[in-house]
């Protein structure tokens, strides 16, 4: 299994380009299945994530031709619509075929996805959502087979909590839906409105998304089209963080930073010297990082997914900080790990606290997920001594070649097997 070795105490210079978003991506792919034709992907980043789901539609006769960050897709010679578990249990975001599926074809076999380390991930608020539209669904022997009498019907549906999957699943089932598909306390993170877009320009008629209330007016077919992934906010906040870490001047670009004004609060509260640009966050040296309190919440709030970078930088500042996970059950699994690289963080059910002015030291520790993974390649980078991370494999479901990237930005870092 691979691992990456880590110099501490690093050097940080210069400035780094973000990548396309894992977690626009991979609904946007998803959605080549509501259509007969062409749609081409650019800014689509490599990942293995991203290689499962193209792997997934390819099992079900989908063409995906990959090349220098362009996705082409068609779905046109479809020929079965069984999702295996095999496929399924790797990726939870497999879950989002169930509403193109239903909707090109009115019927769907889903292994359920299964849990994964951060939580039990259930998928209650797809199948009630999806049953608004007259989906009827039975769940036995660990799938999901989803069938639909007639067609999709537009109708109005109230999510019971803003889940982000849910509503991109709903938002491409109802496309195709014959009527208008109201959406209330839709998810309201910036990769809904990219799928819009998307979906938009294949002749979908949605608006609203980004805000709590998403109309869509159901159309008879898409067309081709030609799509730019919008640029990772999560994978822009975990270098801009690591900037504040290393107390280095350096520049995070090719982003949106309004995608990321909680982060950026927080770290001017933690007394960070940032100057935020069009598209770029500009890091330099502060005095002093002092500690704080962040909840986690659905978006505008403090994403989750920066919920285990942000720890690590608190370990680091002066004076404690306490930080409340309130979307996933079990995502701490960082902490382990951040305390033997020194850290000294205690859990008491939803609630982390964090003591401050630790020093990293370099230590072997296990990635356990994909954010947790990042959080321990910070710390390392700023501890003293040496770090090993293993099962890096974690991390390269969600970060483009971070060791490549970095290490020409100053980081001494490099994979092992
Ligand atoms: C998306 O997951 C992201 N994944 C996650 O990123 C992200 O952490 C999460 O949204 C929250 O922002 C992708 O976009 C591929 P949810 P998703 O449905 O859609 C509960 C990463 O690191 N829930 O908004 O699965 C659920 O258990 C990943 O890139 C139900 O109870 O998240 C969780 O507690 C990790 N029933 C909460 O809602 C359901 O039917 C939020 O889940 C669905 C969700």
């Amino acid at each position: 299994m691979d691992k990456i070795r880590i110099k501490g105490n690093s050097d940080l210079f210069g400035a780094i380009d973000v990548s396309g978003s894992k977690n626009s991506a991979l609904p946007i792919i998803v959605s080549c299945l509501l259509s007969k034709n062409d749609l081409i992907l650019k800014n689509i980043p490599k990942l293995a994530d991203i290689n499962s789901m193209t792997k997934l539609l390819q099992s079900f006769g989908a063409s995906c031709v990959y090349n220098n960050n362009i996705l082409t897709l068609n779905a046109n010679k479809i020929e079965n619509n069984i999702a295996d578990y095999d496929l399924v249990r790797k990726m939870r975001a497999s879950i989002l075929i169930l509403g193109p599926l239903l909707a090109r074809f009115n019927k769907a076999r889903i292994s359920l996805p299964g849990g994964c380390a951060i939580g039990t991930r259930p998928i209650d608020i797809h199948l009630n959502s999806l049953s608004k539209l007259g989906v009827s669904f039975v769940v036995e022997n660990g799938f999901v087979e989803a069938f639909v009498e007639k067609e999709l019907v537009g109708n109005e549906v109230k999510l019971t909590f803003p889940s982000v999957g849910a509503t991109e699943n709903l938002l491409m089932a109802a496309c195709l839906a014959n009527g208008t598909t109201t959406i209330k306390n839709a998810a309201k993170e910036p990769e809904i409105i990219d799928l819009e877009n998307c979906l938009n320009s294949m002749g979908a008629n949605i608006s609203g998304s980004g805000s709590d209330q998403i109309i869509v007016k159901g159309v008879k077919a898409l067309n081709e089209s030609t799509h730019i992934i919008m640029s990772d906010r999560i994978v822009a906040g975990t270098f801009v963080i690591l900037a504040v870490m290393l107390n280095k001047e350096f520049v995070v670009k090719n982003f949106n930073p309004k995608y990321l004004v909680s982060l950026t609060n927080l770290l001017k509260k933690m007394k960070a010297n940032l100057k935020i640009n069009k598209d770029s966050i500009e890091i330099r040296p502060s005095e002093k990082i002092i500690g704080s309190f962040v909840q986690t919440a659905p978006y505008p709030g403090f994403p989750t997914d920066l919920q285990a970078q942000i720890m690590a930088l608190m370990t680091i500042a002066n004076g404690s900080s306490k930080i409340i996970e309130k979307i996933f059950e079990n995502r701490f699994m960082h902490v382990a790990e951040l305390n033997r690289l020194g850290a000294n963080i205690k859990i008491k059910n939803d609630t982390a606290y964090i003591e401050g002015n630790r020093v990293y030291k370099g230590a072997q520790v296990m990635a356990s997920d994909l954010r947790a993974s990042v959080s321990l390649i910070l710390a390392g980078l700023c501890a003293e001594g040496e770090t090993t991370v293993n099962r890096v494999y974690h991390l390269d479901r969600g970060y483009e070649k971070i060791e490549e990237k970095l290490s020409k930005c100053g980081p001494i870092m490099f994979r092992e097997s």
